[in-house]
């Protein structure tokens, strides 16, 4: 649609309801309505989802997937699994959901049978990954590979490296992973240092293989094997194997393309973890795994693409997180993983969806007049009921979070587990509901001390409980991530698969490279504080 979204009567509505809903607590909405807590739930694949403790009623659900009617996101949604080319700045498709479609599916996109073509990479992904996990490939010395040090950052790194956490009780084969994705030379040295060159596999990941991180880090590793090996270049083939979309770079490289596997460029960096980029998992978890992996995406793909909206994870959640944000005046949206092994899930959503949809401009290329793109954040509970909860519970910011837990443990130690899961029943409870004046004073409270336990509530949550964190479980909750972001950019009208933001930053870094290390670097073309910082650096540096 080109007309502003603030324009149309279903924004307009929205923004009156928000008034009603302001004056609204959580606490009257489940007093008069005492099936919300059942109603207001969706199931998705293994995913209960509870939406009852926001800050909603059936009519906001209404007037929301009126909106998402109006702006014609079911024709967005329907355009991206068929292969359009929604990604219109780069003229591409975005078709992610297709790196997990059955073998036995068809979809043929300019020209290409695209499920062919992902299978033939899956195959000799599996391949591979088998032959390094039975120890029949063997570094240069005739030793087995015991360790696999993914390099490769942004949508290269995140994904992976999350995954690999999340699914360390799947892992069975003895191979364990590192991950470098900083070009600080403390990652590559760290990550190196107690290793053995002789079982060492470096993945080296990177879409466009151009990116300078990845780059630099590789050609690290490569002078460490050489010299840790005391071999010459024929060694690489043996410890080097590339993803990539661009097979010249890679042999540019040095690295064999039979040792490469590819992708292509439909595939956004950030929505890359199903494809050639979960190497590292694969190789970690072996590839049945990894097609239980691919099997719980799909599931919620089928769902985001044939539910109704008033009954679509993805689409309700998108539209809630509109809501806060152009309704009610959220900044931010915190994601609280109750699982350890989901410590790093914030930091790959980080990128997921402010990468996707931290824009100004809308698809016709006119700025924005509302807000997109919340900022995301969050860390494990119940660690995280010890550092920022207080801000949540008595701050004064709206802070929507979306609490993530597992029924079942990956380890059952005594009531361990119950004990958890009482912190995020009661945190989700004490959240929505929080404590009044009259309960904190007929607890005995002396008067003075009333007002600072008093516990406003009204802190809207969702819950997402699975039975237990597996595979296809995180598939899924990936899949349900990345479709709300599509949700949300359907509504705001902006492009969710484009990057442009951060090509600046990498330009002007190659651009002031030169100027660290050059005998007389020329700093007068530079802003007066750029130009200092680097005099006070170079001094430091003795240059
Ligand atoms: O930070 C920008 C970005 O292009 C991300 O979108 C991407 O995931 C990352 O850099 C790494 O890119 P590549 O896989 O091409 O090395």
């Amino acid at each position: 649609m080109a007309a502003d979204v603030t324009t149309t009567d279903e924004w307009q509505a929205l923004r009156k309801h928000a008034d009603e809903i302001r004056a609204t607590h959580l606490r009257d909405l489940f007093a008069t309505d005492p099936g919300r807590g059942e109603r207001l739930t969706v199931e998705v694949g293994d995913l209960y989802v509870d939406y009852s403790k926001n800050l909603v009623t059936d009519e906001t659900v209404a007037l929301l997937t009126a909106l998402a009617e109006r702006v014609g996101l079911a024709d967005r949604i329907a355009a991206m699994f068929a292969g359009s080319h929604i990604n219109g700045t780069e003229d591409r498709a975005v078709l992610h959901t297709a790196l997990r479609l059955p073998q036995d599916a068809t979809l043929t996109v300019d020209g290409q049978d695209v499920v062919a073509d992902v299978h033939a990479v899956l195959r000799r992904m599996a391949e591979f990954a088998e032959q390094v996990r039975a120890g029949q490939w063997r570094g240069h010395t005739g030793e087995r590979i015991r360790t696999v040090v993914n390099i490769g950052i942004g949508g290269s790194d995140l994904g992976p490296v999350m995954a690999y956490e999340a699914l360390k009780a799947y892992r069975d084969a003895g191979i364990s992973c590192r991950f470098v994705s900083n070009i600080d030379p403390t990652d590559i040295h760290d990550t190196t240092a107690d290793l053995d060159p002789a079982t060492t596999l470096f993945v080296v990941v990177s879409k466009t293989f151009s990116t300078q991180e990845t780059l630099a880090n590789a050609h690290q590793a490569r002078r460490w094997l050489l010299a840790g090996l005391d071999a010459d270049e024929q060694a690489v083939a043996k410890h080097f194997v590339a993803v990539s979309t661009n097979a010249q770079r890679v042999a540019d490289f040095g690295i064999d393309p039979a040792n490469m596997f590819g992708f292509w460029d439909w595939v956004g960096g950030r929505y890359s973890l199903p494809s050639a980029v979960g190497l590292a998992v694969m190789l970690s978890i072996g590839p049945a795994r990894f097609d239980e992996l691919l099997a719980g995406y799909h599931a919620v793909d089928e769902h985001f693409r044939t539910a109704p909206p008033a009954r679509n994870a993805p689409v309700l959640l998108g539209l809630l997180n509109v809501w806060y944000t152009n309704f009610l005046g959220a900044q931010t949206h915190a994601v609280l993983p109750y699982s350890q092994y989901l410590h790093r899930f914030p930091a790959y959503l980080q990128q997921l969806t402010m990468e996707s949809n931290g824009k100004s401009v809308r698809t016709d290329g006119q700025p924005v007049s509302y807000d997109t793109g919340e900022i995301f954040w969050g860390e494990p509970g119940t660690n995280g009921q010890h550092a920022f909860y207080q801000l949540l519970h008595q701050g004064t910011r709206l802070v929507p979070a979306d609490f993530i837990a597992f029924s079942e443990p990956n380890h059952d130690i005594g009531d361990m587990h119950d004990l958890f899961m009482s912190n995020f029943f009661a945190q989700t409870a004490a959240l929505a509901f929080g404590r009044t004046a009259e309960q904190v004073a007929a607890e005995g409270t002396p008067a003075e001390l009333v007002p600072h336990r008093v516990m406003a509530g009204n802190h809207p949550t969702t819950s997402i409980v699975a039975d237990r964190l597996t595979p296809a479980t995180l598939g899924q909750l990936v899949a349900l991530y990345e479709h709300i972001v599509l949700t949300e950019g359907a509504i705001w009208d902006i492009n969710p698969f484009d990057q442009w933001g951060v090509e600046l930053g990498k330009v002007m870094a190659n651009h002031l490279a030169p100027l660290l290390t050059a005998d007389q670097p020329d700093l007068t073309t530079l802003d007066s504080s750029t130009a200092a910082l680097i005099r006070h650096y170079r001094t430091q540096r003795n240059r």
